[in-house]
């Protein structure tokens, strides 16, 4: 006889750890302190806060082939409600984030499962210490309850909150492999600076190494706005979902207006037109045939306007360009930002920079490629990524030709941004996306080929001017000679070999 029984989520993750992101001790290490680290960063910036994060790992104990590390993260982010603070982070899918908005956070479960996966590996509790900047400062210790998917509190406090304290500190015990993960997060931290030179980070590792990322501008980015969804983005089941929660004597027309994105009074109006129902139906007189074939006429009719774009917060070619130049002095920085574009009712913006020379990694001539998503660098999973994907091909088609390494750091920033799993690692390939970074890398690539020709072209002429400067004036001596004229003057020629290769005066040439 089978035996049937039901999963809480938290064991359901608890079984699959892999598909979040926790498949080794190396890559869970790193997984947890980025879920961690990204939590921060949202409660900053979705608040605009500039934000001031210290994580500290250090090792405690050792096992066979692993450690066993205590992990500390510090922000001054937005803090949580004492009232939120076990089930957000003692209870899996549980978010604040569960709203079409663009941040890092999305699942409900990355936090959490970083949690979990800590207490599974060491048995040891959580502790939560976190202000919204009230009276009281709460702290909690705590052990996720995987049957129930419930917190079990150890212990809680509360303490009078003296200096107006605002922010959250978890600290936490788990097994990990930080030789082997070490790459991967000092990238991580890196690659997150160079794109929130607003940020200041600050990284202690287990062998005692303080790496820490200043902030240079003083500026939050302008926060992501929440959006009611959009009819293209929608589906049956959301649409019966936002029918429910309205009264039922409300009329269709005002239903579209008050729950969609970009629908407004005569655009409903027109719609319904479209969709041959009457605007003054009655939800509560909507049977199944009549919610099909609004379903069908939300998706397919075209008269809607494209999500709006303002509600997102890319990061700007100013401070894109400013945090990789902290971060990777480049000889050559050139950026771009496409237009705000749409898929499936989703709005969003591709932006991408070309960085050459300087402390880019690499070989000579080899192109790194720096993906990001809503703001967070991905290091995993690469081959699979839309982004790998179009500039494998475009380097087909641009031969480039270059004497040090360069970096394409493109960036997809999004209400929902397509991830292949709950890890975000690797973006699908929406094929709206997929033309947007194509055309923001090929003109990153036309322009660098043009400095690339710029550079060549002077050098060449600079060793032409050599030979002209050396042999020129034996010529004009020996012509005088020969002529029995007076000697030539030959410093207006060169000047004129100079301005026409464009070659200063200052350049070298001997
Ligand atoms: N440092 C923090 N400051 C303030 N709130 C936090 C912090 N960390 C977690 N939270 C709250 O806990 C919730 C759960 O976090 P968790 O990382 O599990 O999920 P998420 O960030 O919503 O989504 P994702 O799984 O994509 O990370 C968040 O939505 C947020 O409300
Ligand atoms: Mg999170």
């Amino acid at each position: 006889m089978e035996e049937y029984k039901e999963l809480s989520p938290s064991e359901f993750f608890y079984r699959n750890k892999e598909i979040a992101g926790f498949s080794n001790p190396a890559r869970s290490l790193y997984t947890a302190i980025r879920e961690l680290f990204e939590n921060s960063m949202d409660a900053c910036e979705l608040n605009e806060i500039l934000p001031e994060i210290v994580i500290s790992l250090r090792k405690v104990g050792e096992r066979q082939k692993t450690e066993i590390y205590r992990l500390y993260i510090q922000d001054n982010g937005s803090g949580i409600p004492k009232k939120h603070i076990l089930n957000a982070l003692g209870k899996m899918l549980f978010s604040s984030k569960y709203v079409i908005r663009q941040s890092r956070g999305t699942f409900g479960l990355g936090g959490t499962m970083s949690l979990l996966y800590g207490q599974i590996t060491t048995g040891k509790p959580v502790k939560v210490v976190s202000s919204t900047g009230n009276s009281q400062i709460h702290q909690y210790v705590f052990k996720i309850d995987v049957r129930s998917n419930q917190p079990k509190i150890y212990s809680e406090k509360s303490y009078r909150n003296y200096r107006k304290w605002r922010g959250t500190i978890i600290e936490f015990y788990l097994e990990g492999n930080y030789p082997k993960a070490m790459r991967y997060i000092i990238n991580y931290f890196k690659l997150t600076a160079a794109i929130t030179p607003h940020a200041d980070i600050l990284f202690l590792d287990p062998y005692g190494t303080m790496y820490y990322f200043p902030r240079t501008i003083n500026k939050t980015p302008q926060p992501p706005k929440k959006i009611k969804p959009h009819p293209h983005g929608i589906d049956l089941e959301l649409l019966k979902t936002l029918i429910e929660r309205s009264p039922s004597h409300m009329t269709v027309k005002e239903f579209l207006v008050k729950s969609f994105h970009r629908v407004g009074s005569s655009t409903a109006v027109k719609f319904l037109k479209y969709a041959k129902i009457r605007p003054d139906t009655k939800l509560g007189d909507l049977d199944d045939t009549l919610i099909d074939r609004l379903y069908t006429a939300l998706t397919s009719y075209d008269g809607f306007i494209a999500p709006n774009s303002d509600i997102l917060s890319p990061i700007g070619e100013d401070v894109l360009r400013e945090g990789i130049t902290k971060e990777f002095r480049p000889e050559y920085i050139d950026t771009v930002t496409r237009p705000p574009s749409s898929y499936r009712g989703h709005p969003f913006i591709v932006e991408a920079a070309l960085a050459y020379g300087g402390e880019i990694p690499g070989q000579a001539g080899d192109i790194t490629l720096f993906r990001y998503a809503n703001k967070i660098p991905l290091l995993y999973d690469e081959g699979s990524d839309v982004s790998y994907i179009v500039l494998e091909r475009l380097k087909q088609s641009y031969r480039i030709s270059s004497d040090k390494p360069l970096a394409i750091f493109i960036h997809i920033a999004s209400t929902k941004v397509p991830f292949k799993s709950v890890g975000k690692e690797a973006i699908a390939d929406a094929p709206e996306i997929e033309r947007e970074i194509e055309l923001a890398m090929r003109t990153l690539l036309r322009n660098f080929i043009k400095y690339r020709r710029r550079v060549v072209r002077k050098r060449e002429a600079v060793r032409r001017l050599k030979i002209y400067e050396k042999y020129l004036g034996l010529i004009a001596r020996f012509a005088k000679q020969l002529a029995g004229r007076e000697e030539v003057d030959i410093t207006p020629l060169l000047r004129k070999i100079r301005s026409r290769y464009k070659v200063e005066e200052s350049v070298e040439t001997d």
